[in-house]
C-alpha cells in the first residue's frame, strides 16, 4: 500500500520553479531515497510531504490524506529530520525533547521516559543535560534524529541524516535506520552519499532541476545502465560527485 502519493506535483517560489509535475509515490515499508545535486528539489518535495509548505499545483497524499486538507493529522503520524538544525539553543538535549512532545500531548511521565529510550538509542545519553551550543555538529544530528522519533512516527522523513557525520556515527545511524525499518517503519531519505542510498534504500529518485529523471531499485538502475549508483547518477545528471 502507497503511503505517500504525488500527482503533477509543482513547487513554484515566486517565479523559480522547484518542483515540475512530479510523479512518486512511497510504498509503505520501504526505503525511498531522492538523489540529485543542490538544487535539485529534494527537500522542497519533503517539505510538501510532511506539511510545512503547500504545493502550488498537483495532489499529494499522505497516509491517504491530502496534505492541504489534514496537515494535521498527517503531522501527527510522522517524524521529520530537518536539513538545517532547528533545535532550541537555550535548552539542554533532554529538555529539547521534552518540549517537543508537548507537541503530540504526550504525557510528562512518558515524555521523560521516551526521551532517556532515544538518547540512549543515539548514543547520546550522557550528553542529556548540556546545552545544545555545547553538543559537536555530528551530535546535532543525532539529536534530530531521537527528536524526530518522540511521537513514534510510521513515516520518517530525512533530510540528509548523515551530513557532517563521522564514518562511526554514519555507519550507527545506517545500523539505526535498518531497526527502524525493521520495525516497519517508513523512510523516506536524501543524500549524497552513493554508498549510503546502495546500502539502505529499496527504490531512489534521481532528481535534477525540478524533474525525476527516474525512480528505480538501486541494484535495477546498475543493472540497466552499467556501473555503480554513483555513475548512474553521473550518467543521468551530467554532475559528478566527486570533489
Ligand atoms: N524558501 C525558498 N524560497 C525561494 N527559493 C527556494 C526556497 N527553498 C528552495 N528554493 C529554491 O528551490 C530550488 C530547490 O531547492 P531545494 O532546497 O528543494 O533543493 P535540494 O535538492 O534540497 O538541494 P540541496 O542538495 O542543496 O539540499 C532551488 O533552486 C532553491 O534555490
Ligand atoms: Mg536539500
Amino acid at each position: 500500500m502507497d503511503i505517500v502519493t504525488a500527482r503533477d506535483l509543482t513547487k513554484y517560489y515566486n517565479s523559480l520553479c522547484a518542483l515540475d509535475r512530479v510523479n512518486f509515490e512511497i510504498i509503505r515499508g520501504e526505503c525511498f531515497g531522492f538523489l540529485g545535486p543542490n538544487g535539485a528539489g529534494k527537500t522542497t518535495a519533503m517539505g510538501i510531504i510532511y506539511c510545512f509548505m503547500p504545493p502550488t499545483s498537483g495532489e499529494v497524499k499522505v497516509f491517504g490524506m491530502d496534505v492541504t486538507e489534514n496537515p494535521g493529522e498527517i503531522k501527527a503520524r510522522l517524524g521529520v529530520m530537518p536539513q538545517d538544525n532547528n533545535l532550541d539553543p537555550d535548552l539542554s538535549v533532554f529538555e529539547n525533547l521534552i518540549v517537543y512532545a508537548r507537541y503530540f500531548d504526550i504525557r510528562k511521565k512518558d515524555a521523560s521516559r521516551l526521551a532517556l529510550e532515544l538518547l540512549d538509542f543515539v548514543e547520546l545519553k550522557e550528553k542529556a543535560d548540556v546545552k545544545i551550543t555545547s553538543l559537536s555538529g555530528g551530535m546535532k544530528r543525532r539529536l534530530l534524529l531521537a527528536r524526530a522519533l518522540m511521537n513514534n512516527p510510521e513515516l520518517l522523513i530525512l533530510d540528509e541524516a548523515t551530513t557532517g557525520l563521522d564514518p562511526h556515527s554514519r555507519h550507527s545511524v545506517w545500523d539505526q535506520l535498518n531497526e527502524l525499518k525493521s520495525k516497519g517503519i517508513t523512510l523516506v531519505l536524501t543524500t549524497h552519499y552513493m554508498e549510503e542510498a546502495e546500502k539502505l534504500c529499496d527504490r531512489v529518485a534521481i532528481m535534477d532541476s525540478g524533474r525525476i529523471l527516474t525512480i528505480d531499485a538501486p541494484s535495477k538502475l546498475m543493472s540497466i545502465h552499467g556501473g555503480n549508483l554513483e555513475e548512474v547518477y553521473l550518467k543521468l545528471t551530467g554532475k559528478s560527485l566527486k570533489i
